[in-house]
């Protein structure tokens, strides 16, 4: 009995006749999405924002890297539904759960989102039903928070449903790796469970990477994010020593990223943003406080990271200083406030510190996002701005304008126009003839 229903539900995903449930329309929730419909499976979407639900209805899109007419089409076609009514979710065959996972204010794992939609299906969890883990989390979520919830009304994992999890390593903006070609890791909770999830991931990924145990892959993930974090926090400690040295840390990455083995480059900037590389790290310096033990290395990355922002704008002050002008009253531009490159994202982002800390030692605030209109309000700040049009006129007019996101924008008609430039992101390297108001920070 427990074989056959194993057995059908993968008969169902290898025929695409199991529909797909998708709890949480989101960075990762919408490309999961599309990525099935493009396979031809159909998927029911579950957001609680009902103003996402029925933008998603019309066939619009809120992301600016998913195209409105990727999502009517699937919508019309019959491929694509959505909904907030999570009564629903007896339906899907397999449901995803890609909800957010943040830090509350003491830093600690915020589980509200997963606790909520863990319960949520329980509620209509029928037999034969895949769950699939797919937020970011610390080793254990999977089978001490999300399993005994599951079967606490008698239904048996492995046996009556299927639980497992897997990563999802989503880079929003990012053309070279499509959801298809970014191999996936998948751990279920037991052997059956780990061979229904391979199979449903086989049909929409070229790559499965089957390991031992869902915490394996929330360690593995978890172990992806710290690597940027401390990678990041190294360079950037290095920018401020050659600061001071007179050397220019971005000839010095360039340098050694010839070598062809074992030196992977990273790159400085003004602090570290997005919502997976400054969050991330913590959920596992969390849990190893579980087993008496601190995780240094996360640590350090944190505090040099959240530092940055603090030397960036002390480059800014001494900038206006050695032109005989103070910070207080100063007039400046901040280009880019999306957390990286020609995305629409900024949360956490380093620009929002940096304006923060600008605006509290008197400086008047204007910023140019191609991406991003106006600032909406964020978890920590929230300013009243819209993003300024670059006119020769506003550059001219500015006490310094200073690149914190490295979007595809002309630098070169900035850096002739503005009077200072604090550039974070080495986008004037090259710009010899104007070497004086050019400032590395
Ligand atoms: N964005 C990325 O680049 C990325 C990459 C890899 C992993 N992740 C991880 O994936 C998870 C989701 O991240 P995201 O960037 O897609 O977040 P997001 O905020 O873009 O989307 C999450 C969605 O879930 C919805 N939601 C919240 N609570 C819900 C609930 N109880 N039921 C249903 N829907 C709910 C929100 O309304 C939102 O639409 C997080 O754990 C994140 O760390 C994100």
């Amino acid at each position: 009995m427990k074989g056959n229903m194993e057995e059908q539900l993968i008969q169902k995903i290898h025929q695409k006749k199991a529909l797909i449930g998708i709890i949480g329309m989101g960075y990762v929730g919408l490309p999961l999405v599309l990525r099935f419909c493009e396979e031809d499976f159909r998927v029911l979407g579950f957001d609680v924002d009902s103003k996402k639900v029925a933008t998603l209805k019309r066939g619009k899109s809120y992301l600016k890297s998913i195209p409105p007419s990727w999502i009517s089409q699937f919508i019309r076609s019959g491929h694509f539904d959505v909904t907030n009514d999570f009564s629903r979710l007896g339906k899907p065959d397999c449901i995803l759960i890609c909800v957010p996972t943040p830090l509350t204010e003491k830093m600690e794992p915020d589980l509200q989102y997963i606790e909520k939609t863990t319960e949520a299906i329980l509620q209509n969890l029928r037999k034969g039903q895949l769950i699939v883990l797919e937020s970011t989390t610390y080793p254990g979520t999977t089978e001490e928070m999300v399993l005994p919830r599951l079967e606490s009304r008698g239904l048996k994992v492995g046996e009556d449903f299927y639980l497992a999890f897997s990563p999802e390593r989503e880079d929003p903006g990012n053309k070279r790796f499509t959801t298809h070609q970014i191999p996936k890791v998948v751990a279920g909770v037991t052997p059956s469970c780990q061979k229904v999830v391979t199979a449903l991931y086989s049909r929409i990924i070229q790559k499965i990477v089957p390991v031992s145990s869902p915490r394996v892959a929330e360690l593995t993930k978890l172990l992806e994010n710290i690597y940027r974090s401390v990678n990041i926090a190294l360079v950037n400690e290095l920018k401020m020593l050659t600061d001071r040295m007179g050397i220019d840390i971005w000839e010095v990455i360039e340098a050694a990223s010839t070598k062809p083995f074992g030196f992977s480059p990273f790159y400085p900037g003004p602090g570290m943003g997005g919502h997976c590389i400054p969050i991330d790290p913590y959920y596992l310096s969390w849990k190893a406080r579980e087993y008496d033990f601190t995780t240094r290395f996360i640590f350090l990355a944190g505090e040099i990271n959240v530092h940055v922002p603090y030397y960036v704008v002390a480059k800014i002050q001494d900038a206006l200083n050695a032109r005989g002008k103070s910070i207080k009253g100063a007039k400046i531009l901040i280009l880019g406030v999306a957390y990286k490159k020609d995305v629409d994202d900024a949360r956490e982002s380093p620009a929002l510190s940096i304006m923060n800390l600008l605006q509290k030692k008197g400086a008047v605030i204007l910023y140019h996002d191609p991406y991003i209109p106006s600032l909406p309000s964020f978890r920590k700040y929230s300013f009243r701005l819209n993003s300024s049009p670059l006119t020769e006129q506003l550059l001219r007019r500015i006490d310094a304008a200073v690149v914190v996101t490295d979007h595809s924008i002309d630098y070169q008609r900035i850096v002739r126009f503005a009077p200072l430039v604090i550039d974070t992101r080495n986008v004037t390297k090259g710009m010899k003839q104007w070497k004086k108001k050019i400032i590395k920070a």
